[in-house]
């Protein structure tokens, strides 16, 4: 799919504030600092159109993007931050679980995992919470560039490994780096078969 057009529309805190729900729409969710902000801008090639930073919690509202005037891209807030306080993590779960469940146009969701890192409980206990929700998801294992191609594969085999022990039938998968664009063509041609099948 060719991106004629990435437009930042808006950000909230309130599901029922984004933009009328009449498009096919994408969510980027996981840990903060695993590359959310990131991808999207590899996604769409643009440099800065999403806010990325060094430093864990960056996004912290519901961003919105329209691509092609077709569909929409959204940056959501990073979830597992230690620095913030309890009462502010519950806010920030709440209103992601609120737009994940919620959100009628949402098509499905790309959980981002860390390729580096062994698989940890919160990414985990997030995935079984949207299977009991319904809410469809893809895996996308981020950061391939800073690993060998040998490493990669055999940490996201053993990933898959891991999910295999509580899911039946483990979700589509794609591997990403922000800096090379590796997954990149592989997601776009996802969501553009999507798009296709999509109905108000
Ligand atoms: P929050 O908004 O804080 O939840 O973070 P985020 O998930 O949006 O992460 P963000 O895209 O801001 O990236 C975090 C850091 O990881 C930045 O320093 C990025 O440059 C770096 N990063 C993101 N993706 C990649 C990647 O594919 N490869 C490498 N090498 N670094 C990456
Ligand atoms: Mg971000």
């Amino acid at each position: 799919m060719k991106i004629v057009e990435a437009k930042f529309l808006m950000s909230n805190s309130e599901y029922s504030k984004c933009p009328k729900p009449d498009k096919p729409e994408y969510a980027f969710i996981g840990r903060s600092n695993v590359g959310k902000s990131s991808l999207i801008n590899s996604l769409v090639q643009k440099k800065d159109l999403a806010k990325t930073s060094q430093v864990p919690g960056k996004t912290q509202l519901i961003n919105h993007f329209s691509i092609n005037q077709q569909w929409y891209l959204v940056d959501l807030p990073g979830y597992g931050y230690a620095k913030v306080s309890k009462t502010e993590r519950e806010k920030f779960e709440k209103m992601i679980m609120d737009y994940l469940s919620l959100r009628s146009n949402l098509v499905c969701t790309f959980v981002l995992i860390d390729v580096r890192h062994e698989p940890q409980k919160i990414d985990l206990a997030f995935m079984e919470t949207l299977g009991e929700k319904g809410i469809p998801f893809y895996i996308v294992f981020t950061k391939a560039d800073k690993l060998s191609p040998t490493a990669v594969g055999k940490n996201v085999e053993a990933y898959i490994e891991k999910m295999q022990e509580t899911w039946d039938e483990v979700p589509q998968y794609f591997v990403s780096s922000s800096v090379n664009g590796t997954g990149r063509n592989d997601i776009l041609a996802e969501i553009q078969k999507l798009n296709q099948d999509f109905q108000v």
